[in-house]
């Protein structure tokens, strides 16, 4: 029996990341701030794949919510064989007249937590030579977006992060895998306020693809993969075949504000 921790595990990604791997027979840690749908799930994963799963309630932009993860796990004598690092948010606009407390919580969740936790959690697993690590990124880590200037910021870390720990850890036995979804139907849009793919939901996929791609994945050695299929292959792939700032300005009037538009 493995056990997994997933960060963000009470909707979108993280959630269906903490069924697939019920399903599978792995005991779920299940983390976010909302503790009712946390101890909702965890009750439907119990009843119907028979494994344990635990609810941790807490805010991952506070440290002291990142040390108590910790504890009660590994701490405690439970050990993380997979650690999922998904909890993550966006916000939609002009960086100027953003909410300045809003984008560095941003930071805190996307950037600081994750490296927390895979800090904490990738020494034990070297320790006993087995474990997993996977990062949430996005095909926003391939490029700078205009009106998601942090977010795009964040996620570019992510996958640099996750790309250079992979190489540190080979011949560790720990693997080091960067996931990176497209638009996905999730409930990332509502919270970043942004149309769903520019106002083409059509092209959201499910998060079930994108959770079963991403397990499909760690069984081979890679660094990243990119989720959802040849679209979003494709989208990864622009940034290096265009100069940068051609493109970057081509992403400005792809995705600025209606309010702006003159
Ligand atoms: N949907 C997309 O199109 C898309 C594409 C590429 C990458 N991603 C990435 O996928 C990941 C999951 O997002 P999602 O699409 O599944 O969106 P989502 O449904 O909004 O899920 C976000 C999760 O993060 C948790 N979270 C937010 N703030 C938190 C905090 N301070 N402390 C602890 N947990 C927190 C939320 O739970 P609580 O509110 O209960 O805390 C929720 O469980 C994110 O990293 C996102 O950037 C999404």
């Amino acid at each position: 029996m493995t056990t997994a921790l997933i960060t963000g595990a009470s909707s979108g990604i993280g959630a269906e990341f903490a069924r697939q791997l019920a399903s599978r027979g792995t005991d779920v840690v299940l983390v976010a701030r909302s503790r009712d749908r946390l101890q909702q799930l965890a009750e439907e994963l119990q009843e119907r794949y028979e494994i344990r799963a635990t609810v941790l309630a807490g805010d991952l932009t506070r440290p002291e919510d990142i040390e108590r993860v910790y504890e009660e796990t590994e701490g405690r004598g439970t050990a993380i064989d997979l650690l999922v690092n998904n909890a993550g948010f966006g916000d939609y606009g002009e960086f100027a007249e953003s909410d300045r407390a809003k984008i560095l919580s941003m930071v805190q969740l996307n950037v600081m937590a994750l490296v927390d936790l895979t800090h904490r959690f990738l020494q034990p697993m070297r320790q006993r030579g087995s474990g997993c690590i996977v990062n949430v990124g996005s095909i926003a880590s391939f490029q700078a977006l205009p009106y998601f200037a942090v977010y795009a910021a964040t996620k570019a870390f992510v996958l640099s992060f996750s790309e250079a720990l992979w190489a540190e850890n080979d011949k560790t036995g720990v693997k080091i895998l960067a996931i990176c979804p497209g638009p996905t139907d999730t409930n990332f849009f509502e919270v970043s306020g942004s149309p769903p793919s520019n106002g083409n939901s059509s092209q959201l996929v499910s998060p079930e693809t994108v959770v079963r791609e991403a397990i499909a994945a760690l069984d081979r050695d890679t660094a990243c993969t990119i989720a959802g299929g040849l679209v979003n292959q494709a989208i990864a792939t622009l940034p290096r075949l265009f100069p940068r700032d051609v493109l970057v300005r081509a992403i400005e009037q792809q995705f600025r504000p209606k309010s702006r538009e003159n």
